[in-house]
C-alpha cells in the first residue's frame, strides 16, 4: 500500500509521543483547594470525597508545606464556620480574628511565597446556606455586595494574594475593586467567578463545609448550565470590573465553555475541577472501573487542552507526584 501521509509515526513510542505533545500539565498550573476547620489536630475525611480531609490550622501548615514542596504555588481556602456563627447577615465573615483571617497570616507566616486566593461568598456563613442575605425569601444583591466587600477588605488586611468571589451577585468585582483602591491595597488581585453555573456537581463541597442551602436552590444566581452566550457576557463585564484572572466552573462538563472564554478574553483563565468531579473519578476508581490516576491525568489534561491555564482541583497533590514520577 501506498501512503502519502503516517500519522502514526508521531505515535510510533513514548519518546515521540511525548516531544509532540500539545499540552502539558504542570504543579504549576494548579490551585489546591483547602478546607479549614476550628480546633487542633484534625483531619476529618469528608465522605463523600474520599481522600479529602478539613483540617483544623496547624495541619493546614503542614498541608501547605508539603504542596509547596511538590511545587505547588497557589491554595484556595475554604473554612468551615461553626453554627453558633453564623447569621443571615454573614458579618464573621469579616471578623479580623475570623478563622478566613487567621488562615491567611498562618500560611503567609509558613510559607510566604504561597499564593493564597480566598473564597469571597457568605454561604458558609449564612444560616440559610446562600451565596447572599436573605429577605422575603429573596437573595438581595446589593446589600450582599456591601457585605461581600467588607469581606474582601478584612481577607485584604490579613495578607490575601487574590480574592476569589464565588457568589455570582452583580457588580461585586467593581466594587470590590473600587474599595481595594480606596483603601490602599493596590497589590490584591481578584479571580472572578465569572461563568459559574448553577451545578449539581458542588453537592460533596457543600458536605465538605455543611453549606447546603436550607431553601430553594441557587439559580437565581448561578448560571443556568443551557447558556454559553451568557458566559461570555458575563465574563467580559468582569473583566471590565477589574478581574484579573477569570474562572470557569465547572468544568469538565463545561469544556466548551473554557475553549470560547479562552477565544474571547485576554486575561488568564482558570477551570474549576469541582468536587463532584474529584468524587466521580474516586467512587469508580475505588470500584475498579477506572484507573484512578489514568482518570485524573486525563481529566486535568483535557482541561488544560480546552483552555485553561491554571485549574483549580483536588487532586493538585496527587497529580503533582504522578507529574514527579
Ligand atoms: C460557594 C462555593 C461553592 C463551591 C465553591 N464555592 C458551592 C456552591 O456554590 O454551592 C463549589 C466547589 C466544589 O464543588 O468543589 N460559594
Amino acid at each position: 500500500m501506498y501512503i502519502q501521509r503516517r500519522n502514526r509515526i508521531l505515535r510510533t513510542n513514548a519518546s515521540i509521543r511525548s516531544m509532540v505533545a500539545e499540552t502539558i500539565v504542570t504543579p504549576n498550573d494548579f490551585i489546591a483547594p483547602l478546607f479549614i476547620d476550628e480546633g487542633t489536630g484534625v483531619k476529618h475525611e469528608i465522605p463523600s470525597m474520599p481522600g479529602y480531609y478539613r483540617h483544623s490550622l496547624d495541619n493546614t501548615v503542614k498541608e501547605v508545606k508539603e504542596l509547596w514542596s511538590l511545587g505547588i504555588k497557589c491554595v484556595n481556602t475554604y473554612i468551615k464556620c461553626k453554627d453558633e456563627l453564623k447569621d443571615n447577615t454573614g458579618k464573621e465573615a469579616w471578623n479580623p480574628d475570623g478563622l478566613m483571617q487567621r488562615t491567611i497570616k498562618a500560611i503567609k507566616d509558613a510559607v510566604p511565597e504561597m499564593i493564597i486566593m480566598t473564597d469571597v461568598a457568605l454561604d458558609p456563613y449564612s444560616t440559610y446556606g446562600h451565596d447572599g442575605i436573605v429577605k422575603d425569601g429573596e437573595i438581595v444583591n446589593d446589600e450582599t455586595v456591601e457585605a461581600l466587600v467588607k469581606m474582601s477588605l478584612s481577607h485584604a488586611a490579613a495578607g490575601v494574594d487574590f480574592l476569589a468571589p464565588s457568589d455570582m451577585m452583580d457588580g461585586r468585582i467593581g466594587a470590590m475593586r473600587q474599595a481595594l483602591e480606596e483603601n490602599g491595597y493596590t497589590k490584591v488581585g481578584i479571580m472572578s467567578y465569572s461563568a459559574k453555573y448553577a451545578s449539581c456537581f458542588y453537592g460533596p463541597f457543600r458536605d465538605a463545609l455543611d453549606s447546603a442551602p436550607g431553601f430553594g436552590d441557587k439559580k437565581t444566581y448561578q448560571m443556568n448550565y443551557a447558556n454559553r452566550i451568557e458566559a461570555i457576557k458575563e465574563t467580559l463585564m468582569d473583566i471590565e470590573e477589574g478581574a484579573d484572572i477569570v474562572m470557569v466552573k465547572p468544568a469538565m462538563a463545561y469544556l466548551d465553555i473554557i475553549r470560547e472564554i479562552k477565544n474571547t478574553v485576554e486575561v488568564p483563565v482558570s477551570a474549576y475541577q469541582v468536587s463532584g468531579e474529584y468524587a466521580m473519578i474516586k467512587a469508580a476508581s475505588q470500584n475498579g472501573w477506572l484507573d484512578e490516576n489514568k482518570a485524573i491525568m486525563e481529566s486535568l489534561t483535557s482541561i488544560k487542552r480546552a483552555g485553561a491555564d491554571l485549574i483549580s482541583t483536588y487532586f493538585a497533590k496527587e497529580a503533582a507526584r504522578l507529574i514527579a514520577g
